[in-house]
């Protein structure tokens, strides 16, 4: 285990079965479809690749990069969407894939803006769904594993750019962030 971690929370074998068991899932609810799954960078990566070889069917993937702004005085947290996607997404089933759902501020901003390109539908599917407020009107609609509020690095997931290569996922320890 990584000396900057207290615990770690999913083992490399945890994170594999359950991803397989969602990639089922999704060939099953998509069969007939071919979705169009959009990655929110970086965080997202590892997650996707995994992913996206357990899912049996035509797909199309792209990545987007949406970056909040500032001020976390300001409850309403502006999200810019700063690489949208190229797709053509009209008439289409999008899944959205990211890290973690924590308030739920940066999918709410990707999906209304993903809604106004007129898709079939958008849906949401999230590697770790974290227990706090959402600050948004969001749930995940396809999700590996709900996490405590703690946090967490590894497996995609970073702080401050580090730990994303982890083959698991690991609570950081509180003296590296306080
Ligand atoms: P939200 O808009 O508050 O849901 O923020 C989600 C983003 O915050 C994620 O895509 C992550 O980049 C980051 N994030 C939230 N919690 C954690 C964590 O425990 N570890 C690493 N990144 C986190
Ligand atoms: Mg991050």
């Amino acid at each position: 285990m990584h000396k900057d971690l207290e615990r770690i929370l999913f083992s490399e074998e945890e994170l594999k079965e359950s991803i397989k068991a969602l990639g089922r899932r999704l060939t099953e609810d998509y069969k007939g479809k071919s979705p169009v799954i959009i990655g929110i960078l970086k965080g997202s990566v590892i997650f996707m690749s995994d992913l996206i070889r357990e899912i049996n069917l035509p797909c199309s993937i792209d990545f987007m990069v949406a970056r909040s702004y500032g001020n976390e005085a300001v409850s309403s947290g502006k999200v810019n969407i700063v690489k949208d996607t190229d797709r053509d997404i009209s008439g289409k089933d999008v899944i959205i894939v990211e890290d973690i759902l924590d308030s739920a501020r940066t999918l709410y901003a990707v999906r209304n803006h993903l809604l106004g390109k007129n898709p079939a539908s958008v849906k949401i599917c999230t590697l770790l769904d974290k227990k706090v407020e959402k600050a948004a009107d969001i749930t995940a609609d396809y999700k590996c594993f709900d996490i405590e509020n703690e946090f967490v690095v590894g497996y995609g997931l970073d702080y401050a750019e580090k730990y994303r290569n982890l083959p698991y996922i690991g609570v950081l320890k509180k003296e590296i962030y306080s």
